[in-house]
């Protein structure tokens, strides 16, 4: 016996497959089986969704979801969870968790926990360097093998150019993509002590010299000011193979909401000046900026409650993205509907070799579905998370996820976890 999912008379934007049209998808188990207009199939349950929009399940390539070692925050359960909320089917989880994701054995077991709890498709990357002094390259291939889907030092920059240099070899070598952070910590600054120049700049350039020197791909995470953004733009003209992300709260919240919203704000890299948040616009609009991802950082209320300079940086990010994004973006008319999609579903899938970000038959079937109009008002008492800390707590917003599809099975509908 097979079980048969058909959405009808939804608009359909599959960008890699250059698709924005009205269609009907039938999905067979877990597989897609079919997008054409009109379909019809006995025994298919039935979801109505006109009026609706259908994409590729949604991917955030930027998650903290704090297990092992920080459960009091998030683990792996309700971050699942809250990204299905968010309509994410699909995210890579950060190795700065408790102990750090810098061998194959917590890797694995990270990547175990994922698939028990089985919710969505959960990828875990693993540190870029490992050793008390972050001075020894990790063993790239060895923690590919056992299932890294990226490399990072999340929270801290790759400080020593010769050790990134490496890196971007192996990594070249392993077929698998580093996305440094270009950004300082405490760590990095009892080191090299305070940088010149902003340490995302600083880390930017020194970066985009190493891939040009190399001839090796990269992606930088999370990148907030237009000078860097302004350096990625020329780096790619000039066609070396570099892809970049950006926040939500980067694309819309600027410096001055940190008088506004406290702690809430104090975020790494931090938020920055008005024509910062303008250019990052630009950038996504102009192809500079490949994806979006939420950096979704979940702290307890303990560790935001504390004087600037003490608070945790960070903010969760998964359960808003979208909504946040349709409003603030899409229905101001900065950035188009399907350019946005594309940000959250082939282009990460295409940099980070996931196998998702298009709905072609015979792929899984993840799939999210949006009210691109719903009006729908943000409290963070009914996250999924296990954390509070979003500056865009009773934000009114236009535009909710209100169906995750993952492997053919429906895992939230209208907003509700199931
Ligand atoms: O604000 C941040 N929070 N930036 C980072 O790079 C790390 C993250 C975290 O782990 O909380
Ligand atoms: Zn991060």
């Amino acid at each position: 016996m097979h079980n048969y999912l058909l959405i009808k008379n939804g608009r359909v934007i599959d960008h890699a497959n250059n698709i924005d049209a009205k269609l009907d998808i039938l999905i067979k188990n877990d597989t897609i089986d079919s997008i054409a207009p009109n379909i019809s199939k006995k025994d298919a349950t039935l979801i109505d969704a006109s009026n609706l929009i259908i994409t590729p399940g949604l991917i955030d390539v930027h998650t903290h979801f704090r297990e092992p070692g920080e459960e009091q925050k998030e683990d792996i359960y309700t971050g699942s969870r809250a990204a299905l909320a968010g309509g994410f089917t699909s995210v890579i989880c950060e190795p700065n968790t408790k102990p750090r994701i810098d061998n194959s054995d917590i890797l694995k077991k990270v990547i175990k926990r994922g698939k028990e709890v089985g919710l969505i498709n959960l990828y875990s990357s693993a540190c870029i360097t490992t050793g008390d002094k972050h001075n020894q390259l990790i063993n790239i291939r060895e923690l590919k093998d056992s299932g890294a889907a990226m490399f990072t030092d999340d929270g801290d920059p790759v400080i020593y150019p010769e050790l990134m240099q490496k890196a971007l070899i192996e990594a070249q070598k392993n077929k698998i993509m580093l996305s440094p952070h270009c950004e300082s910590s405490n760590w990095a600054e009892s080191i090299t002590g305070k940088l010149n120049e902003e340490p995302e700049i600083f880390y930017v350039k020194r970066d985009i010299a190493l891939v040009e020197k190399t001839n090796t791909s990269l992606h930088f995470a999370h990148i907030s000011l237009e000078e860097s953004l302004n350096a990625i733009r020329i780096a790619k003209s000039k066609g070396l193979n570099i892809t970049c992300e950006v926040t939500p709260h980067h694309l819309i919240l600027d410096k001055s909401y940190e008088k506004k919203y406290g702690t809430l704000a104090k975020v790494n890299p931090a938020l920055r000046k008005i024509s910062d948040v303008k250019a990052m616009q630009d950038g996504l609009r102009d192809g500079t900026i490949d994806v979006i991802a939420s950096d979704h950082a979940p702290h307890t209320k303990a560790d935001k409650d504390l004087v600037w300079e003490k608070a945790a940086c960070g903010m969760i990010g998964i359960e808003t993205s979208l909504g946040v994004l349709l409003s603030e973006l899409v229905h101001k008319n900065i950035i188009p509907l399907n350019v946005l999609i594309a940000k959250l579903t082939c282009n990460p899938a295409r940099i980070f070799n996931l196998p998702a970000g298009h709905l072609t038959p015979g792929m899984p079937a993840d799939i999210t579905i949006i009210d691109l109009n719903k009006e729908w008002a943000v409290d963070v008492n009914k996250f999924e998370s296990k954390s509070r800390n979003s500056p865009f707590d009773k934000w009114k917003l236009k535009g909710k996820p209100v169906m995750t599809i993952v492997k053919g099975k429906i895992r939230m509908k209208d907003g509700i976890v199931l």
